[in-house]
């Protein structure tokens, strides 16, 4: 490590550098006050560099929002880093092991089988969208009485997801119904740490495993079902263009393709509907962004859009994309270093310099402060200006690069990033058409609510007519 000049890295300033409680203890504070996400972007504003050293309860962690640290970690250095331990531990009893839990050889099969399922050609028909449209629109008040749209979302992503995935041949929507749907969210809830304190230890793990076997029934079933229409039918699934479809014609392991189906449904229903929650809540705060956003619909002439419409929607993408650097759904994500190895940047006085970082160290990165760094978003990025990311009369649109992070990036790139910006485009299109007075009914600003993914505290109280 010597030819790369490394220095050494600064260290957070703390009055316990032993055992590392203060900071723990601002930690837990921070935590349940919900206040973490600032205080992270406080926190780095305050010592003044990108990258340093914390101590947390003597575990020593390097805490960076250095865009060229992510891009060697994501990117350049990529095989130098591991998915950590705690990541896998806390999610296989529910999902299995598959894309978003598996590490080197296991994770390039999974990346592999499913990276056909997830191009374009995939989302020609997106009929089931619409029909997931318009169970949403059933769940909404039509007298204009306030609504909490957050569970709403939850559904509509669900629901769409595993449209997406399993195909609604049989009603996917049936086999994932609301007993499928409450032990789905009572695990990730459980999982994430969020959930009843109250609530003795043993009941909880003798309750995770009651609801985690009701959703592996319920998904074994739903592929026991395709492996059989598909020995007996005369026009077999495996014509259709379906995720299941390309795990069935990949293996007949029904443990395997089920933990890849429930990766993609954890990696993909709470991330999108979050993502409509907080955007919904800025946008209805901001009369100014709806009638944009209803200016943009108009040349559909009321009708869905289709695929090519849905990426045809510069003002939308921007409102989602401005939504995201605001409340990122993974504020704090984080890799283990496989060897010996460096970052870049972050040595020295200065954090000019490349760091050393020795086997088995834990490197986190929080997104959130990431995108409310004043020398790269400027110093109004506190502020929700969807027009940022469209091009201004004499400026560029922003181009963040390594700076913006929501989907991840490199070789572990979101794999179901262009179907959550149709999904959220198609239903905002929609609600749109169809309300075109959109109210914010709370009085409060957004509130960080962390569990598996980040999203808002109050929900999003709205009054649609
Ligand atoms: C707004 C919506 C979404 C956001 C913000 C989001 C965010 C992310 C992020 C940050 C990662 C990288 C995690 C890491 O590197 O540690 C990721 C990975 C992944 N996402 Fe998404 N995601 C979204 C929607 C979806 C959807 C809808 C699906 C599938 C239906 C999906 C499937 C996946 C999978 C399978 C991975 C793992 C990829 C790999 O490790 O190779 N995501 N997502």
């Amino acid at each position: 490590m010597h030819e790369f000049h490394c220095k050494p890295i600064p260290k957070c300033p703390s009055w316990d550098p032993i055992f590392g409680i203060d900071f723990f203890v601002k930690r837990i504070r921070a935590v349940r006050s919900h206040s973490w996400l600032r205080f992270t972007s406080d926190f780095f504003a305050s010592i003044g560099v990108n990258t340093c050293e914390v101590n947390i309860l003597g575990k020593k962690v390097i805490f960076t929002i250095e865009p060229d640290n992510l891009k060697s970690i994501h990117l350049d250095n990529f095989k130098s880093w591991g998915l950590s331990p705690n990541r896998k531990a806390r999610v296989v009893p529910l999902i299995g092991h598959g894309v978003f839990t598996n590490d080197g050889h296991e994770w390039r099969v999974s990346r592999k089988l499913l990276r056909p399922s997830f191009e374009q050609s995939q989302f020609e028909n997106i009929q089931f969208l619409e029909r997931q449209t318009q169970q949403f629109f059933d769940a909404i008040p039509k007298s204009g009485e306030v609504v909490d749209l957050q569970p709403l979302f939850y559904t509509f992503s669900l629901n769409t997801a595993a449209d997406f995935l399993l195909g609604d041949i049989h009603g996917a929507a049936s086999t994932f119904g609301p007993q499928f749907e409450e032990s789905f969210s009572r695990c990730l809830g459980k999982i994430s740490g969020a959930g009843k304190f109250h609530v003795s230890r043993t009941k909880l793990e003798r309750e995770f495993e009651r609801d985690v076997k009701v959703v592996h029934d319920a998904t074994d079933f739903r592929i026991e079902q395709a492996f059989e229409k598909r020995k007996t039918d005369s026009t077999p699934l495996a014509s259709e263009k379906l995720f299941l479809n390309h795990l069935m014609d990949a293996t007949d392991d029904l443990a395997r393709i089920r933990s890849e189906i429930l990766n993609n449904l954890m990696a993909g229903r709470d991330t999108t509907a979050s993502m409509l929650s907080n955007a919904f809540s800025e946008i209805a705060k901001n009369p100014k962004i709806w009638k944009r956003l209803r200016e943009e619909v108009c040349k559909l002439d009321g009708k869905p859009p289709t695929r090519e419409q849905t990426l045809d929607m510069p003002y939308t993408r921007a409102v989602f994309l401005e939504s995201m650097r605001m409340y990122p759904q993974v504020p704090e994500n984080g890799r283990i270093a496989l060897h010996d190895t460096i970052l870049p940047l972050g040595g020295g006085e200065d954090g000019k310099s490349p760091v050393f970082v020795p086997k088995g160290q834990l490197v986190l990165w929080s997104s959130y402060a990431l995108h409310r760094r004043k020398d790269i978003y400027s110093e109004d990025c506190n502020e929700f200006k969807p027009e940022r990311w469209l091009p201004q009369k004499d400026q560029e649109p922003l181009k963040p690069g390594w700076a913006y992070l929501n989907f991840g990036a490199g070789p572990r790139l979101c794999l179901g990033q262009n179907f959550a910006m149709m999904q959220a485009t198609y239903l905002c299109t929609r609600i749109a058409q169809t309300f075109p007075c959109l109210e914010s009914a709370d009085p409060e600003g957004w509130v960080e609510c962390l569990a598996l993914v980040c999203t808002g505290l109050n929900g999003c109280k709205v009054r649609l007519h």
